[in-house]
């Protein structure tokens, strides 16, 4: 598959900016109007008065490693939010291409793509929110770029079907996974595909199992081609210094992840289970993920209840196939202890 045919013109022929750091990373450092003289904030290990490394050499080979790929096949965003976005500017054509979601899903790619004034087509999950094929290939135009699908998916909190994944990457478009949860479920990642499927593109993000939302951090594996496509229109110092160093120390502790994990999920099976028990709850569905969705009687009542009383979870019923569906991410179990006697009292 070539992919520079799916990239847009504009971007093929872009002359990218050429920062000072790209060059240089150590030496007497006057090319780069930094502050020699040092920063106000003063930090042991961290020279905040410099420019960081554009290409991030360090975080992405730690990142490679652990998902056993090739530094190459590696971009790191501001968040996965910043991946999404890129894609979309690198490969749809404003009012000409498409992006094809499988709702209900993670808002975002709606909202890059209309930032991006793309066409966006939109398929529904199949009632028990699975990738419906057949109304994906009807939805396919020529001009579709990216298929976004997000295993498990927000907010229904379920994994996609591998097998139904494979066969959308037979298309013909680009297949974005995003797999921002996937650490909290049984199934190994999609990107043991990569090399048989090379239009497949997998997304991740510290935000989640990690823990680290607040530094964004998030990247993606793919074909090196369209990693230095993204290279090449990111801004040149994505990735500050502070969330470098704070990603490389949190990297080192996979075993402190997954044992966060693993408590995580004991506690969503005991919260599932309290659930249950309260008379307004209609369904809880399967859960992979670090957050439940719930159906109940009357979800604008609960969530507005729920507020009144400090306790924030999101009312999803307006979405398709939601209707008076909550989502609850799994809180502390002292959190969940507060969800549960709000719950109860509002249902008294
Ligand atoms: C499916 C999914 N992808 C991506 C993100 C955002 O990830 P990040 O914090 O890396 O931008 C979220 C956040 O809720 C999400 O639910």
């Amino acid at each position: 598959m070539n992919f520079d045919l799916l990239v847009r013109p504009n971007i093929r022929t872009l002359k990218p900016y050429h920062s000072a750091r790209q060059d240089f990373l150590n030496g007497v450092l006057l090319d780069a109007n930094e502050n020699a003289f040092g920063s106000v904030l003063k930090t042991e290990d961290i020279s905040l008065n410099r420019y960081p490394d554009p290409f991030q050499h360090e975080l992405r080979k730690r990142l490679a490693e652990l998902n056993n790929v090739s530094p190459e096949n590696l971009f790191v965003g501001v968040g996965s939010d910043e991946v999404i976005d890129l894609l979309v500017r690198i490969f749809c054509e404003p009012q000409r291409d498409a992006v094809l979601l499988l709702e209900p899903t993670y808002g975002m790619y709606r909202v890059a793509a209309s930032v991006q004034n793309a066409l966006v087509d939109s398929c529904l999950l199949t009632e028990d929110f699975q990738i419906d094929l057949p109304s994906v290939k009807a939805a396919l135009r020529e001009t579709t770029k990216l298929i976004f699908c997000c295993s498990p998916n927000n907010p229904t909190a379920n994994l996609l079907r591998t097998q139904d994944i494979l066969e959308l990457c037979k298309l013909g478009p680009l297949v974005v996974v995003d797999e921002a949860y996937i650490d909290f479920a049984q199934t190994p990642s999609i990107s043991a595909y990569f090399s048989e499927y090379p239009n497949l593109i997998v997304m991740r993000t510290l935000s989640k199992a990690w823990g680290l939302a607040g530094i964004r951090l998030g990247y993606c594996i793919a074909d090196p081609l369209i990693i230095s496509y993204m290279m090449k229109v990111k801004s040149p110092y994505n990735i500050n210094s502070l969330t470098s160093k704070a990603a490389l120390v949190a990297l080192q502790n996979v075993e402190q992840m997954r044992a966060t994990v693993q408590s995580l999920l004991q506690e969503r099976k005991w919260l599932q289970t309290e659930l249950c028990q309260l008379p307004d709850v209609i369904q809880i569905f399967p859960s992979d993920a670090n957050f439940l969705l719930v159906r109940v009687q009357n979800a604008t009542v609960l969530y507005q209840e729920l507020v009144k009383r400090n306790i924030i979870i999101r009312n999803r019923s307006t979405e398709p196939r939601l209707e008076n569906c909550v989502r609850i991410t799994v809180g502390t179990h002292e959190e969940n202890e507060l969800l549960l006697r709000a719950w109860r009292e509002i249902m008294q």
